[in-house]
């Protein structure tokens, strides 16, 4: 059972301290590798794991194809100007083959899983010969996996799992003990910028996760023009997260005159503390028919956009 922390109890400069020291000691002199993706966990755990390890760390962006517009090279930029060199490393092809053909949400999120652990960061860790993996799982990952409710992409040991065993590496989690309104504070308390800290979550298995049905470069790349525009109308709304997903049915609609039998685009803005209950945000409906009319001329192929009430539970976050 992880004891949890919580933002009350959470005292954050001697939470890193603890983190800093665990992880030294665990890694002694050996190298380390950690995942960058951008997100608000990652980039807290990058910045705890260079404070511990400095350049025996290793900080990766997995360029996987399913991260959204740009980020391989603004998350790089972001991180270069901290200090802290980031590698982009192309892995697109083994993401999409993995996802070839693949419909059923738990087994796209178990393909990401594989391509990720095993092959990607296997053949990574193999030939850096480092031991260990330090990624940024926090507690509500742990929670919704051992509930049965979505298998997270990073969550191991709590199924039974050993990393080391499995894919040839041992993994490092000093988050794991928090929720995301802590990971925050830490992030701050590190001299983080805000802006990602701050940052809506992302989930781990990307874009995929935003796509009902097979994820191929052509329906990630409608979803991350969606979402593009879903986050850059929706970022002064103060809300926790707020996406785009791309639907498996069409729709029938109206182009140029003529009946066009379309593409689905479904937004949803959440509130919630610590993604355990969200909200639907009370959007205004003026924002939310520019973003439609938006969305509509500008991703092609679109004929129907439609906002999410349901709060979570029953509904969850994410769509796969
Ligand atoms: P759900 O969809 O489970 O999402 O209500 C709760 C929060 O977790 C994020 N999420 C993930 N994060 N790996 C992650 O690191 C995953 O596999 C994953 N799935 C969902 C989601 O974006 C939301 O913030």
């Amino acid at each position: 059972m992880i004891q949890e922390i919580t933002l009350r109890d959470l005292n954050p400069s001697r939470f890193i301290e603890d983190q800093i020291r665990s992880i030294s000691e665990t890694a002694g002199d050996g190298t380390a590798v950690n995942a960058l993706s951008g997100g608000v966990d990652s980039s807290v755990v990058t910045a705890l794991g260079h404070r511990a390890l400095g350049n025996r760390l290793r900080t990766v962006f997995i360029e996987n194809g399913l991260m959204r517009e740009g980020e391989a090279r603004s998350v790089q930029a972001l991180f270069g100007d901290l200090g802290i060199p980031v590698e982009i490393l192309d892995a697109r092809e083994a993401f999409f083959a993995a996802l070839k053909g693949v419909e059923d949400p738990e087994e796209k999120r178990e393909a990401i899983t594989q391509t990720f652990y095993r092959d990607v960061f296997g053949r990574l860790v193999r030939e850096s010969g480092a031991k260990y993996l330090l990624q940024g799982t926090i507690l509500t990952d742990v929670d919704e996996t051992v509930a049965g409710i979505k298998r997270q992409h990073n969550v191991f040991e709590q199924l039974g799992i050993d990393p080391e065993k499995t894919f040839g590496y041992q993994i490092l989690e000093p988050l794991i003990r928090l929720r995301k309104d802590g990971v925050r504070r830490v992030g701050e308390t590190l001299g983080l910028p805000a802006s990602l800290f701050n940052r809506i979550p992302f989930p781990g298995p990307a874009l995929a996760a935003r796509v009902i049905g097979e994820a191929t470069p052509e329906r990630i790349a409608v979803v991350r023009k969606a979402t593009a525009l879903v986050e850059e109308a929706l970022a002064g709304t103060g809300a926790f997260q707020y996406l785009a997903v791309l639907h498996r049915d069409r729709v029938t609609g109206i182009r140029d005159g003529r009946r066009d039998f379309g593409l689905q685009i479904e937004i949803r803005c959440w509130d919630s503390v610590d993604a355990r209950t969200a909200t639907p945000t009370r959007l205004s409906f003026d924002l939310l028919e520019k973003l439609a009319a938006d969305i509509t001329a500008q991703v092609p192929g679109v004929v129907s956009v439609t906002y999410a009430v349901t709060p979570k539970p029953p509904s969850t976050m994410e769509v796969v």
